[in-house]
């Protein structure tokens, strides 16, 4: 039998998925390592465990849990995939990204990514808060590679832009409310799962990065391919390897992701609200 294909495969999950949930929310967040807490910011949620999902592969990593929850924060509706899938775990990057295919599906319009980050530049500790200016794709492969579905999205499709400049600026807008520092920088994404070692590090640096971690650009070049707005936030877990000195745990890495998501939740609470107004059309003069 020849392999189902990738729609009709996303197009299943999405329709058991809507079963349970008939109106999805069109704004969906991918929690990363330790950050799985923030689900529990949703009201009114409805839990879907993967397991009951077509296709949906399981995550074997600790911190992340495999739930599709949808709720509403700070009243606007959300869509939150906890737990995701790494190239790392063995994965093929179809499947990493297989959740972002059914979110297409289901009619989300703006992914927001999160991740656990080594922090590379020097002005970043660890907690610090980084929406993603841009990626570097060093995983060594693509998730686009192979024939194109044109039903899914372009062959070539354009990446000047992956993390939209529109939802950036409203981030920065959000966190000045909140009196939150955000910074801005380059993520560097690593197939993983060693950490990289100090002369890696070096190298990340010269390139260009100011973070670096193993997951979110697979995600994010599915979302561009299929259309959707963008917008990631590293949570810096550790510096880099060779950086300070110490070692890296994952332990530290999970630790550290916790203590940062009750500042990354006020945001992105804030910055679902605000999207929200602003699809909302204006009310009518009188
Ligand atoms: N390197 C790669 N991935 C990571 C790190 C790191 O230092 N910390 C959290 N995820």
């Amino acid at each position: 039998m020849p392999p189902i294909e990738l729609d009709a495969r996303a197009s299943e999950a999405a329709r058991v998925i809507r079963a349970t949930l008939p109106e999805p929310p069109q704004v969906a967040l991918v929690l990363g390592s330790g950050l799985g807490a923030l689900a529990d910011r949703l009201a009114d949620r409805v839990v879907i465990p993967y397991a009951q999902i077509p296709h949906f592969p399981r995550p074997t990593v600790e911190g992340h849990e495999g739930n599709l929850v949808a709720g509403s924060i700070g009243g606007s509706p959300l869509l939150v995939l906890q737990g995701r899938f790494h190239y790392y775990e063995g994965y093929d990057l179809d499947e990493v990204t297989f959740p972002i295919r059914v979110l297409q599906r289901l009619g989300v319009r703006t992914l927001i990514l999160t991740a656990a980050t080594g922090g590379i530049a020097l002005s970043l500790q660890a907690g610090s808060i980084v929406c993603l200016e841009d990626h570097l794709n060093l995983i060594g492969a693509n998730p686009l590679r192979g024939p194109n579905d044109r039903r899914l999205g372009a062959r070539f499709p354009d990446m000047s832009e992956v993390y939209s400049r529109r939802l950036r600026t409203f981030a920065y807008e959000e966190a000045s409310q909140l009196g939150l520092d955000l910074a801005s920088g380059v993520y560097a994404c690593l197939p993983g799962p060693s950490y990289e070692t100090p002369a890696e590090i070096r190298m990340l640096r010269t390139l260009g990065a100011d973070v670096v971690g193993m997951s979110t650009v697979p995600e994010a070049i599915v979302a561009r391919h299929a259309g959707l707005d963008v917008l990631a936030f590293a949570v810096v877990t550790n510096a880099a390897a060779g950086v300070s000195g110490g070692l890296i745990s994952h332990v530290e890495v999970v630790e550290a992701g916790q203590a940062a998501t009750p500042r990354l939740g006020a945001l992105i609470e804030r910055f679902v609200q605000r999207l929200d107004a602003e699809a909302r059309p204006l009310p009518q003069q009188q």
